[in-house]
């Protein structure tokens, strides 16, 4: 089964999570093969959103947390607190966090390590920018991300892992790699999982995926599944790129 995690950003109040984890729900209602489907509401949603995902398969995941167990951090939010209400997964090291918070693939790796000790499915993101992918050495600079962020975790053979490959130029510009730039990068990933002795973890594309190009990515062989976030964050919208990923199965 495929995996999609739709990451809502700071686009949606909590009247609108709920009315979207719902319409999500409703569409799946009848569906048999039910593929791994994470929303990712803001933290102020989380604990509305995880009341109507109840039993469902539908899961629940935060945008970040801090990468301190507790403490003085006014304004943060822990991994046990994520998992108070409800969460079963956390993205980390999304590159707007990276950007704007200034995180370091060494505070991923922190992160990385509390969300494993906390049992939250880790959905780590990579990804290079632009000046990098046209020096043609995107692979070699994702690689080296992810190896810095494993290395600072200890995580058990078990774990539920997930990779989000992002070059940072797709994210919200409408622009995508080709399917064999993205199979370039993951084949690479896969290798650096491998060393970590992970190689269980599903590796995922992101970056401006959409209704009209999401078969491309996830009918891919390489690919376990898509991030979206834009086109995540409107019910049909939503529901189409759900359709394509349950039938691909
Ligand atoms: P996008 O965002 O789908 O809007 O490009 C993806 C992401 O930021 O995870």
């Amino acid at each position: 089964m495929k995996t999609l995690v739709a990451n809502w950003k700071m686009e949606l109040g909590v009247r609108e999570s709920v009315a979207l984890a719902r319409g999500v729900l409703r569409g799946l209602r009848g569906v048999k093969e039910v593929p791994n489907v994470y929303v990712a509401p803001s933290h102020t949603a989380l604990t509305d959103v995880a009341k109507v995902l109840g039993r469902s398969r539908v899961m629940l995941a935060a945008q970040d947390m801090h990468r301190e167990a507790q403490g003085a951090y006014t304004g943060f939010v822990s991994a046990k607190q994520l998992k108070e209400v409800g969460a079963q997964a956390v993205i980390l090291g999304h590159s707007e966090r990276r950007a704007y918070a200034g995180e370091t693939d060494a505070d991923i790796g922190c992160k990385l390590a509390l969300a494993c000790e906390h049992h939250l499915d880790p959905i780590i993101c990579v990804g290079e920018p632009s000046a990098v992918r046209e020096a043609g050495e995107a692979a070699g600079y994702v690689s080296e991300q992810l190896q810095t962020i494993l290395a600072a975790a200890d995580m058990p053979k078990r774990q539920r892992l997930m990779i989000a490959y992002e070059p940072l130029w797709a994210i919200g510009t409408g622009v995508t790699p080709t399917i064999h730039d993205v199979r370039e990068v993951h084949l690479l990933i896969r290798s650096r999982l491998k060393d970590a002795g992970m190689e269980r973890a599903r590796v995922l594309y992101g970056g401006s995926v959409n209704a009209q190009n999401i078969y491309e990515f996830i009918n891919d062989d390489d690919v376990d599944g898509v991030l979206v976030g834009g086109a995540s964050v409107r019910l049909n919208s939503l529901r189409e790129l759900i359709n394509v990923v349950s039938e691909i199965g």
